[in-house]
């Protein structure tokens, strides 16, 4: 599947990142059965790895991500713990190799036309918009929307339930990234109603 399909199936992607790998499978469970099926497991903590391990094993209905990808290792790493995509912070010409070399669909960052323009010359016409409120927010996609008119956007960095709505407004934006929905005092306490309650409200927002 495509970055294009893993970005129509739900207006928000969580941006996980996992302490514990035991507790994977239930904060998998809880965003699935909140309507999240698409989850980014960030590669920064040593648990990364065992994490998209355990809910790819525990939750055949997650479509489970890997995060801050940052280099071609990252990539063999995420494909061989079983990643359907990858995401990364920036977009380089290796990342986008080691993309292509293991088969794992890449959804690189950008903040900038240059760089949008330079992965369209990659093929890659979906693109994370990082950070996307610190570097202007939903005014800039709306200005971008016109000049770089086949690019589309999953901006990710400071997205919020009060501004995801601006983003999702948009004609540019497929979906966005946040990390709200999987707060890291309810993953700690194991409060799985509360975050399958976060997802739901994020799944019931609107998109276009
Ligand atoms: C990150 O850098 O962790 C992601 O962009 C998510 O950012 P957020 O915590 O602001 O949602």
């Amino acid at each position: 599947m495509s970055i294009e399909t893993f970005c129509g199936m739900a207006p928000v992607i969580p941006v996980l990142t996992v302490d514990d790998a035991a507790t994977a499978p239930d904060l998998a469970k809880a965003l699935v059965a909140g309507g999240l099926p698409v989850l980014e497991v960030t590669l920064r903590t040593p648990a990364a790895l065992d994490a998209v391990k355990a809910m790819v094993a525990a939750v055949p209905d997650a479509v489970v991500g890997v995060g801050t990808v940052m280099n071609p290792a990252d990539m063999a790493a995420s494909a061989v713990a079983g990643a359907k995509f990858a995401v990364s912070p920036g977009c380089t010409d290796a990342i986008v190799a080691a993309s292509k070399a293991e088969g794992v669909p890449l959804l690189p960052g950008v903040a900038t036309p240059s760089e949008a323009m330079r992965a369209t010359e990659h093929g890659l016409e979906i693109l994370k918009f990082f950070p996307a409120e610190q570097n202007g927010g939903a005014p800039v996609l709306r200005a971008w929307a016109a000049p770089l008119r086949r690019i589309r956007f999953c901006p990710t960095g400071g997205v919020s339930p009060s501004n995801a709505p601006d983003y999702l407004s948009l004609p540019n934006v497929v979906c966005v990234g946040g990390s709200w929905v999987a707060p890291k005092d309810a993953v700690a306490a194991g409060d799985w109603a509360r975050i399958e309650a976060l997802a739901r409200e994020a799944a019931a927002l609107p998109r276009g």
